[in-house]
């Protein structure tokens, strides 16, 4: 007989899928990391929805729908993540998660994973790949801007993958790390070596932090592209 728990978390699994299911096409991907491997549900084809889910601000701003996307830098973040020793004990807070494959791998170490996002379809495809691979008993989520950080807590890690490619959101960011990162933290960052990742490099200085840098090339849908990691810390701890 299957305990309670189980029956309960398969249930709940079934119904997000169908709440997905009927809100978007969907595919799974599996990724083959080093020392496990991660069964993720993703949107299907997600330039066929780019029209249909891109908002306009009243000031003209547009605003795409990211979040549809599987990104390389998330598999960056994933592999070095597995790579990394044991994160038990942690509580990891992971900004702009997606469909949080970076998440579910800290998850897999052994922490304690918050997964934001400031799109709550983001969280619902979070939340589905966290059950899918086992290990929801680890995970929390919780919609987040992060112009308007809602989180009452430090966190010893903080994962973020491909969400410092526009210079508005440097500052955002860097106060959320500020505000926390605990002392001895760390917060890791992925981004496919993008040149105006240096601007934000630049930037972690001033907030006083410093950072040390990992490479890597993730092969993604045919196409291959360089992922840099930065693993930041504040500079006097
Ligand atoms: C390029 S995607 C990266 C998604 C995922 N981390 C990955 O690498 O596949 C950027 C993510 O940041 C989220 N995002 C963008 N602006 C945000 C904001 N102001 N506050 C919170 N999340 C935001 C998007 O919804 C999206 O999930």
């Amino acid at each position: 007989m299957p305990n309670p728990l189980t029956a309960q978390s398969l249930h709940w699994r079934k119904s997000l899928l169908n709440r997905i299911e009927r809100r978007y096409p969907i595919m799974e991907r599996t990724i083959a990391l080093t020392s496990r491997q991660i069964n993720i549900t993703i949107v299907e084809d997600a330039d066929k929805l780019l029209e249909h889910l891109s908002t306009e601000d009243a000031d003209g701003t547009l605003h795409l729908p990211y979040w549809t996307y599987l990104w390389p830098a998330s598999i960056g973040l994933a592999r070095y993540l597995d790579q990394m020793s044991r994160l038990t004990g942690h509580q990891i807070l992971e900004i702009g998660c997606g469909f949080g494959l970076a998440g579910v791998v800290g998850c897999q170490q052994g922490g304690r994973v918050f997964f934001t996002d400031y799109k709550s379809d983001a969280l619902m495809f979070a939340q589905y790949n966290v059950l899918q691979n086992g290990c929801a008993d680890r995970a929390s989520f919780v919609q987040m801007d992060w112009n308007t950080p809602c989180l009452k807590r430090r966190f010893s890690r903080v994962l973020a993958s491909d969400v410092i490619y526009e210079e508005k959101n440097w500052q955002p960011i860097l106060a959320l790390i500020e505000r926390y990162l605990t002392v001895d933290g760390e917060a890791i960052f992925s981004e496919p070596n993008r040149a105006n990742a240096l601007g934000f490099l630049e930037l972690i200085g001033r907030y006083g932090f410093t950072y040390e840098t990992h490479t890597d090339v993730v092969c993604l849908d045919g196409g291959s592209a360089t992922i840099a990691v930065y693993c930041v810390r504040r500079a006097s701890r």
